[in-house]
């Protein structure tokens, strides 16, 4: 008898030396180091060459590593013309989830390699600046090969360079949300590569999973949910009517974490680190606070606390950056840790085909004879 598991809760599906998500405790290891540890001292480059690698890079490995990044920002012009012919209802998300299906990255399509990762991570934010800037009816901006990786992107969406306490924050958020063990959009490319198709397929599959709301679409809901809520006054009554009325709080709940998620943790130090300038910071702080306890009165035992979301939407409020870029930004950073799952279940695959409980009818005749 198969055991049925909904949503594959407490299933592992492969062995993972990449991260590792402790909810009960509310714990993050990348590769041996605890997450928030390791983006401290390092900046986006580094992490992903330790996600990847297994390891922190020299600085020799580092200068190589962010100049080949560099070198594969720009867009071919076939990307750009696909872009730009986009109607102007597609949202960044689908852009991005489009732009990217149409790479074609150097080499065989199997196995997939690092320079093929680096190649789609390298883009990345290129096409996300690209059709925001056509969306806005504004000239794109080419990439800028002397700026790091999300300096860049700030760069190309702004046309200027940015704060470097801008940059930073946003960084902190990139490096903070790379990996999360099997998440839904981590295992969605883990299943498209076991067929052993190639990583463009894969990481176009992980986007579609990511834009989902109970995924990666949240951190703009967090920002939607604090404008209706507008003031101090308002939070607990507008958060009672949510939950009387069955609807979820935005940023709040995890499938792994029981307690306070680390990145959150780590994400709203950054935020208070402009408290001053941060709008809806001190509104923030107290629907935090009031949605915490609302939570444990209307939900017991269901142990729901701030996402990494919660808090994403504080740095992106932070540095100003366009509400319909929220879940691009984060899908910017995950196809590193989509990446690092893509080589690894390559390394040592096997077809993931996992079974189903079959509810449906019977036929009523007897099974036909192929005899
Ligand atoms: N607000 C109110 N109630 C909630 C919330 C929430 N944010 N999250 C969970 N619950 C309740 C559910 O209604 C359910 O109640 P019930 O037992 O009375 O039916 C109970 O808590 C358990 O919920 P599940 O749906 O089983 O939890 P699951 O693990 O499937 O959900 C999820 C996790 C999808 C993130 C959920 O907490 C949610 O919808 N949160 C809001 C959306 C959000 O913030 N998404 C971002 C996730 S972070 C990320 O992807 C990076």
């Amino acid at each position: 008898m198969i055991e049925l598991r909904i949503g594959l809760e407490g299933v592992a599906v492969a062995e993972s030396e990449i991260s590792c998500v402790n909810g009960e405790k509310g714990e993050l290891i990348y590769r041996g180091y605890w997450a928030e540890e390791a983006v401290k001292d390092h900046g986006f480059e580094a992490v992903v060459h330790l996600l990847w690698h297994g390891e922190f890079p020299t600085s020799d490995q580092l200068s190589a590593f962010k100049r080949d990044l560099a070198n594969r920002r720009v867009l071919p012009d076939y990307v750009k013309t696909i872009i730009k012919s986009l109607p102007k209802e597609t949202t960044p998300m689908a852009a991005l989830r489009t732009a990217i299906s149409s790479l074609t990255v150097p080499g065989e399509s199997w196995p997939p390699t690092q320079t093929q990762a680096m190649d789609i991570l390298a883009k990345a934010p290129t096409i996300i600046a690209y059709h925001y800037r056509v969306q806005q009816g504004k000239e794109p901006i080419e990439p800028d090969t002397s700026l790091d990786h999300i300096a860049n992107y700030l760069y190309m969406l702004h046309g200027e360079s940015p704060r470097a306490s801008f940059a930073r924050a946003l960084e902190t958020y990139c490096m903070l949300s790379m990996d999360h063990d099997m998440n839904a959009s981590t295992f969605t490319s883990r299943v498209v590569t076991a067929t052993e198709a190639d990583i463009v397929s894969a990481i176009t599959a992980a986007i579609g999973a990511l834009i989902g709301p109970l995924h990666g679409g949240a951190p703009s809901k967090v920002d939607d949910m604090l404008d209706e809520i507008g003031t101090k006054d308002n939070a607990e009554p507008w958060l009672r009517e949510q939950l009387e009325s069955g609807k979820r709080l935005m940023g709040f709940g995890h499938r792994v974490y029981k307690t306070y998620d680390p990145r959150a943790a780590a994400l709203k130090v950054v935020t208070q680190q402009f408290s001053d300038e941060s709008p809806l910071f001190e509104l923030s702080l107290y629907v935090e606070e009031v949605a915490i306890r609302l939570l444990a009165e209307y939900k017991p035992g269901r142990n729901l606390y701030p996402n990494l979301e919660f808090w994403a939407a504080g740095v992106m409020r932070t540095i100003d950056m366009p509400r319909e870029l929220y879940t691009p930004t984060f899908c910017l950073s995950r196809i590193a840790g989509w990446s690092a799952h893509v080589m690894e279940q390559a390394a040592n695959n096997r077809l993931i085909r996992p079974s189903v409980v079959y509810v449906g009818k019977r036929p009523e005749t007897p099974p036909p004879s192929h005899v």
